[in-house]
This record gives C-alpha cells, sequence and structure tokens, in this order.
C-alpha cells in the first residue's frame, strides 16, 4: 500500500540536507510577505525578483486579455463567459521566467517551511474581472479538504486593494493565525469528500467570530506572496474596481529533488487532477 502523507513527508525530510524548518507544518496557516520585506518563510527576496514578476505579469496579462488562451469554469445558464466571475489562462510554464520565480520562493520554502524538498503539483494564473455575478465556488467561504502537508503560494500580479478581489482568510485577532479545518482527505485511509462539498455556512462563520477569528482580506501591491495551509478557511472575492491577476501554486513535500521545478511531465494545471491518494505520485492526469 502507498505511504501515508505524513510517512511520506516523514522520509522527505530525512532525505533533505540537514533538515531543521522554522515552521512546523501542522501548525502553520499562513504568511504574507509585501514586497520590501522579508519574513519567515520568504526571508530574501530582492529586486530581481520583482522585475521577474513584472516581466510575467506583462505576459500573462496579454493572455488573460486574449479569449482564445483562456479557460471558463462551468457556469449558470445565460451567462456570458466574458462576465464570468474568473478567466484561467491555459499556458503557463512555456514562460521562461516563470521558473526562474519559482526558484526564487521555492528553495526558501524548502528550507524553511517543509525542511524537505518539494513538488509544485499543480500552478494556476488566472484574472479576476471586475463583475457584477453572484460569488460562486472559491468565492464562497470553504476550505480545500486537502491533506494537511499541501499548500498553496500565491503572487499577485497586479495592485490588490479591498475592492480588486483580494483573498479573503478567517484569521484570530490575538494569536494572527488562520483558522484551519480539519480535512477529510489525509491519506489512502482516510480519503473522502467533505461535508457540504467544504463550504462554511454563514452559522460557521459566526462560530469562528465567537471564537476570536475575523475576516481579513489580503491586500497588497503587485509582487506580495502569501503562502498558505489549503485548509484555513478562506474566499476569493469578487472584483469590484479593478482586474486582479495572480499566479497560484500548489505544494507538497518531495523526497526528490525535482529540477527544474516546472515540467509538463509533473506540474499540471486546470485541467488536470489536483491531487492523489499516493503522496509520491508523479505525472499528470486528465480530469
Ligand atoms: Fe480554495
Amino acid at each position: 500500500m502507498f505511504k501515508t502523507y505524513a510517512e511520506y513527508y516523514n522520509d522527505a525530510k530525512l532525505l533533505y540536507p540537514s533538515s531543521n524548518p522554522k515552521k512546523d507544518v501542522y501548525e502553520f496557516t499562513h504568511e504574507i510577505t509585501l514586497p520590501g520585506q522579508k519574513s519567515e518563510i520568504i526571508e530574501n527576496i530582492t529586486d530581481d525578483f520583482y522585475k521577474l514578476v513584472d516581466k510575467v505579469a506583462g505576459i500573462y496579462s496579454e493572455r488573460l486579455s486574449d479569449n482564445d488562451r483562456c479557460y471558463w469554469p462551468p457556469g449558470p445558464d445565460g451567462l456570458k463567459k466574458e462576465d464570468d466571475i474568473v478567466r484561467m489562462c491555459k499556458d503557463i510554464i512555456d514562460v521562461p521566467d516563470i521558473e526562474n520565480i519559482v526558484s526564487i520562493i521555492a528553495p526558501q520554502i524548502e528550507k524553511n517551511l517543509y525542511g524537505s524538498y518539494m513538488q509544485v503539483q499543480n500552478i494556476y494564473v488566472y484574472r479576476s474581472p471586475v463583475t457584477k455575478v453572484q460569488p460562486r465556488m472559491s468565492w464562497l467561504w470553504h476550505y480545500d479538504n486537502h491533506p494537511y502537508e499541501y499548500m498553496k503560494c500565491m503572487i499577485y500580479l497586479t495592485d490588490v486593494g479591498e475592492n480588486d478581489g483580494p483573498l479573503e482568510m478567517m484569521v484570530h485577532s490575538d494569536t494572527g493565525l488562520g483558522a484551519k479545518h480539519k480535512s477529510y482527505r489525509t491519506s489512502w485511509n482516510n480519503w473522502r469528500a467533505a461535508p457540504n462539498n467544504s463550504r462554511f455556512t454563514e452559522k460557521q462563520i459566526e462560530d469562528l467570530e465567537e471564537q476570536g477569528y475575523e475576516p481579513k482580506k489580503v491586500c497588497g501591491p503587485k509582487g506580495t506572496i502569501i503562502v498558505f495551509n489549503e485548509n484555513v478557511v478562506h474566499r476569493a472575492n469578487i472584483a469590484k474596481e479593478n482586474d486582479r491577476d495572480v499566479i497560484n501554486f500548489m505544494i507538497k513535500p518531495s523526497t526528490e529533488k525535482l529540477v527544474p521545478y516546472l515540467n509538463k511531465e509533473y506540474t499540471g494545471t486546470f485541467q488536470n487532477k489536483d491531487m492523489f491518494t499516493d503522496p509520491s505520485h508523479r505525472g499528470l492526469i486528465f480530469k
């Protein structure tokens, strides 16, 4: 049988040179690094990083403005795709500098968060265009119901204010930690859909508020980096003033050092399945 995710992660730590991460993966909820700042995980970001972000933001912005280069999620009847909540970029890893961006951030996540090598399982680039449609899918409060070792790393490609579709999380006002929900998919021996499709009801949000959590929108300029555990209660917001573009990559520990980080053999995107009961799985499965 497969290893569990916890067993596999343990192996991955043993195979990583002098593993001594600053964070405990199971305690970690999220970390935000604004341009010009350093944080515990992302401790070393140079101007080169922001130059690369500018460069790829321009390329992806063109692609995201071209209907032929985008995908749309299934939508309500009668909704024109141009008016929808999100548009997703079809081709991502053929842009050469995206590997350079990931290879600045990933070694810091490996060293400071995982204490192991990591795999970029999937990478997504998408735009939240200004629209009047109603929230659905990830625009409702939810957790991702993935194994606890999975994280996401989001990089803003546009300046994101309150009304520009920021990511939002439930964060404790004293501890600063996100509200992490139990996952129903932890390993092959515990793998099921979450109740209510892992959406949070208004009552559940009120309960969190009673425990001291409050909704916190992550605003920041182009180049803001957000690393977060996928089981933190979060949602996307509808952009009201300006379109928001992001890179978002989904990561998990790896026993192997993968070079390059992004490779069409093992890094998928919207068309690909995003998780597997076998933590050592490599290769893409089309949905
Ligand atoms: Fe999500």
